[in-house]
């Protein structure tokens, strides 16, 4: 695994470098499969690379053929396989003259490391989930996105039109790996939290596992309209919702091994080699 992520690591800096040059969507993508030497049929899973309102479609795969007149942002979820074994990494960057995109960006990378440090033996995955929800509705509420404490976010759904997916999921020979819910060796499963139907892991994590950690925060017009279809409108400050659309989203994800003392964070040592 730590090879996989040495491979999707070189050819996420390459990624990022086609960006840097405007390249369009197919550009990047065929920029990062040469870099990692793998064919689309080869990578663990369909890259996403998607530029400016695009990051905002979580599982985007279309690869426009011709670039936007400006690249304001560059969301890209690509791994590498290595033996069968994946790597699952998503990095989000600003364009050069996006600058409070930039601070949030920031933002979210540093509680992204944050939540990171808490996959700890003994950890139940279903808390680190809704902290997340917490700390990035912190954020939203710190760029004056959102008017609410966190917790009332959390509490009346607004949370989840803004992170509506899982913190992440076990990953190994398969990217969305085996036994997420898996109550023990016997069998059983472990019920995601009410309101939360999209985790992939339920579980309490023990040394061995390797999970992903993949915050986002998105500006998506579908569940936005819901927000304001359930009443609660007033929690959201709009202005700042139409000043953020135009960058889509943000998500970092990075591959953590749980072990018996601090966790190993796979990704963040191979961009770091
Ligand atoms: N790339 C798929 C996922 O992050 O779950
Ligand atoms: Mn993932
Ligand atoms: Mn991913």
């Amino acid at each position: 695994m730590r090879l996989a992520q040495r491979r999707a690591v070189r050819a996420h800096r390459a990624a990022e470098r086609a960006f840097r040059a405007g390249a369009s969507e197919f550009e990047i993508h065929m920029a990062y499969c040469a870099a990692a030497q793998q064919d689309a049929t080869e990578v663990p899973y369909q890259n996403i690379v998607a530029l400016n309102t695009h990051g905002a479609v979580l599982h985007y795969t279309e690869l426009d053929r011709v670039a936007p007149a400006e690249s304001l942002s560059f969301l890209i979820d690509a791994g590498a396989s290595h033996c069968g074994y994946a790597a699952d990494i998503t990095r989000t960057y600003a364009g050069d003259c996006a600058s409070e995109f930039q601070a949030m960006i920031d933002a979210v990378d540093a509680a992204q490391q944050a939540m990171c440090a808490g996959v700890r033996a003994g950890a139940d995955y279903r808390q680190l989930h809704l902290d997340a929800h917490l700390a990035l509705m912190g954020i939203l509420r710190e760029f004056g996105v959102l008017k609410v404490s966190p917790e009332a976010a959390l509490a009346t759904g607004v949370s989840a039109a803004f992170f509506p997916h899982g913190l992440g999921h076990p990953l190994g020979l398969q990217v969305h790996d085996v036994a997420g819910f898996a109550a023990s060796d016997r069998g059983g499963t472990i019920d995601r939290p009410a309101g939360h139907p999209y985790l992939r892991m339920t579980r309490v994590l023990e040394p061995g596992m390797v999970v992903t950690i993949e915050p986002g925060i998105y500006f998506i017009d579908m569940l936005l309209d819901e927000v304001k279809a359930r009443g609660h409108a007033d929690a959201v400050d709009w202005a700042r919702v139409d000043f953020f659309r135009p960058y889509g989203g943000i998500r970092i994800e990075d591959d953590v091994l749980c072990t018996e003392a601090a966790p190993e964070n796979l990704t963040r040592a191979a961009f770091a080699g």
